[in-house]
């Protein structure tokens, strides 16, 4: 062993000893039931008071030892009480940054890599910088091994309290090992405090989603869109940002004119008299015909879209009437599926069209094509231009995304905007987004923008979802449907024997949105995926079906445990630390522990299968801990002889923190199932 590294083992045995006394510290001051026994009291405090100089002793030598190795002073200080969850995987590429840097001064950006091991006898994480370190260096004409380089990193590395050890496997591996103490505060902490959501910087978003088209259907894409909105919104809500749902819907196109003109055909007292519109799909389809066969009424039409957009009274009457139809429509979707989300359509924006075209006009942006005017994004010819002024004079699809997005950053001072919308549209964004920049509208330094995409919904034969005579699916069909389909599984499973007239509906509800939701957010979003309903009614694998039940499972342990555990489950869970001695506790708190850093990485990529993913992986894991770990014991004749109160408690943090995750996908799980 050379001189340094010996010295890096005194100053690690130290800092281990550091630890250690601080926890007893804790315990001796705490001096908890011992209220009556003065004796034993006076003797702990005296304890404490000792083990308080020896901190002292300990903390001057690190300090010296610091301060006479140049080496080892770049190490960051030592951060000796995280009690709470955090993101492992930040917290790691913090440390393992700081000790690369101190490592290798010379180099700019080191490369830090963090991964979870996929083999747990390596470890729990692992730092894998030592090859790409090697790499550098060798192009910079220095040869080291990358198991040195491991090495190395290891020696800078400062101590932190969620790690327990470190080992340099292989070529360079550092394989980290997780501290049990760690696990224990953490998941107490939860019990104590709550789920707490990782710290983030707090930013207002806009989320763009749903967005269906008046008087046209709303169709599964407009459900995926709003399942994937909302769900996100819950996320960035759950993180404590200020978030705006905006319903973006397509309330000022051209289908306005054959609609208002037809509506004056058809009911010319409609500006007295409500008309019966009702079946508003019919109301389009008889003006879509004669918009298409009729030229004398595709002209009124187009006149009649000109005279709504200069705001003519009686026009913007119809336009109303046909907007409230459709608007009631959507609403019964959403309280269904129990989605808030503020209406602030395209028509929104007719002035802001105005303005953003002058604006685009002084900054002589807009460029004559074929009698349209176009812009380029920020690379002239490259991409696909936006059509700012059709040759009719009139605006687009794009004009109204052009003006929506000003202001959203200008008015709303928005830090991040996210537009939820099928993939196809993903090169009309990609547009937006480059126009915006160009126009200065858009400041990549200073705001976010997601196009948050999704496949198509295809049906169970590999094509595009229809019903069995070829026509869109209603989503009003679908969710009854669903309804139905999971009455019937309930029934299959004999619940409606069990449950009360009321429960049974609640449960019936919980699963058929929730299997809806869950299917489609389990899979990830970038694919398209196939819609069926036996699939995602399943009990077994990764179904909300399955997951809902277990969740009542956990829930109804601590409940079964009786008077004594329920009446003083406060007062039980200021006492009793978390156990990870049995391999399989452990394993289950290890799983719990990555919540922060899977919804921190959803922060990032707005893919909500990676919570899916960790729901299952707790569950499926709850139950290995279940099947080997006896929580609660009883005699033959069924009582309560001995409950774990330990391992009960690991059982209410699951369903914590399982029920977090839940609140964010959107489900909503029922006490009885
Ligand atoms: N109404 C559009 C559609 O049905 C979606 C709108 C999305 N939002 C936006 N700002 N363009 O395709």
């Amino acid at each position: 062993m050379t001189s340094l590294e010996a010295e890096e083992k005194r100053l690690k045995s130290i800092e281990r000893e550091i630890r250690s006394v601080q926890s007893e510290i804790e315990k001796t001051s705490r001096g908890e039931g011992l209220e009556d026994c003065d004796e034993e009291l006076t003797k702990l405090q005296l304890e404490n008071t000792k083990l308080k100089h020896r901190l002292e002793i300990l903390n001057k030598a690190i300090s010296n030892e610091r301060k006479n190795s140049p080496r080892t002073s770049q190490k960051p200080p030592v951060q000796s009480n995280i009690t709470e969850m955090v993101s492992i995987t930040d917290h790691l590429l913090e440390l393992f940054g700081a000790a690369i840097r101190a490592s290798f001064p010379n180099l700019t950006d080191p490369p830090v890599i963090i991964t979870p091991s996929t083999n747990a006898k390596f470890g729990d994480y692992q730092c894998n910088s030592a090859l790409p370190i090697a790499q550098v260096l060798k192009n910079q004409g220095e040869k080291v091994s990358p198991r040195d380089i491991g090495v190395k990193i290891t020696t800078n590395l400062a101590a932190s309290p969620l790690v327990e050890k470190t080992e340099v496997a292989g070529p360079g591996f550092v394989n980290v090992f997780l501290e049990k103490k760690y696990g224990v505060n953490a998941i107490s902490s939860v019990l104590k405090n709550g789920v707490k959501p990782p710290k983030f910087k707090k930013s207002r978003v806009i989320v763009d989603f749903s967005s269906p088209n008046i008087a046209k259907e709303m169709h599964v894409g407009h459900l995926r869109s709003t399942i994937i909105g909302d769900s996100i919104c819950r996320l960035l809500e759950f993180l404590g940002h200020d978030v705006v749902r905006l319903n973006h819907v397509g309330d000022w196109g051209t289908q306005f004119g054959m609609l208002i003109a037809h509506l004056e055909d058809r009911f010319p007292n409609f500006t007295k008299e409500s008309p019966p519109i009702g079946d508003l799909q019919a109301f389009y389809k008889e003006s879509k015909k004669r918009f298409d066969e009729d030229e004398v009424f595709k002209k009124r039409a187009y006149s009649c879209v000109v005279k709504l957009q200069s705001g003519d009274p009686d026009s913007t009457k119809a336009w109303q009437l046909i907007c409230d139809v459709s608007r009631k429509e959507f609403q019964k979707i959403y309280d269904r599926l129990d989605i808030k989300i503020t209406e602030r359509g395209e028509s929104f924006y007719q002035s802001r069209m105005v303005d953003i075209v002058k604006e685009l006009t002084s900054k002589n942006m807009l460029e004559e094509d074929e009698g349209r005017k176009i812009m380029w994004g920020e690379q002239h010819g490259q991409g696909i231009p936006l059509t700012i002024i059709k040759s009719d004079g009139g605006f687009t699809y794009d004009t109204s995304d052009m003006a929506a997005i000003k202001n959203r950053l200008a008015e709303e001072k928005a830090d991040w905007v996210v537009y939820v919308t099928d993939a196809g549209q993903a090169t009309h964004f990609k547009s937006i987004f480059s126009c915006a920049k160009r126009a200065g509208i858009l400041d990549p330094t200073k705001h976010r923008i997601d196009h948050v995409g999704f496949g198509v919904v295809l049906g169970e034969d590999g094509k595009k979802f229809k019903t069995r005579s070829g026509d869109t699916v209603k989503l009003v069909d679908l969710l009854d449907e669903g309804l139905k389909r999971s009455l019937d599984k309930l029934k299959e499973k004999e619940r409606d024997k069990v449950l009360t007239p009321d429960e049974l509906k609640k449960a019936q509800e919980s699963v058929a949105y929730g299997c809806i939701k869950y299917a489609d957010l389990s899979h990830n979003r970038n694919n398209e995926y196939i819609f069926s309903f036996d699939k995602m009614l399943e009990d077994r694998g990764n179904t909300a079906v399955y997951l809902l039940y277990a969740y009542t499972r956990i829930k109804s342990i601590a409940r079964n445990c009786g008077k004594d555990f329920t009446a003083n489950i406060k007062k039980i869970i200021q006492e009793t630390p978390i156990p990870v001695e049995h391999e399989k506790e452990w394993k289950l708190v290890k799983v719990l522990l990555k919540f922060p850093d899977v919804i921190t990485k959803i922060s990032k990529d707005l893919c909500l299968h990676h919570l899916c993913e960790f729901v299952y992986d707790v569950s499926t894991t709850f139950t290995e801990f279940y099947d080997s770990c006896y929580c609660i014991e009883k005699n033959p004749q069924g009582e309560i002889i001995k409950v774990n109160n330990g391992r009960v408690l690991l059982c209410e943090a699951t369903a914590a923190i399982l029920g977090e995750c839940f609140d964010i996908l959107g489900l909503k799980p029922v006490s009885k199932i």
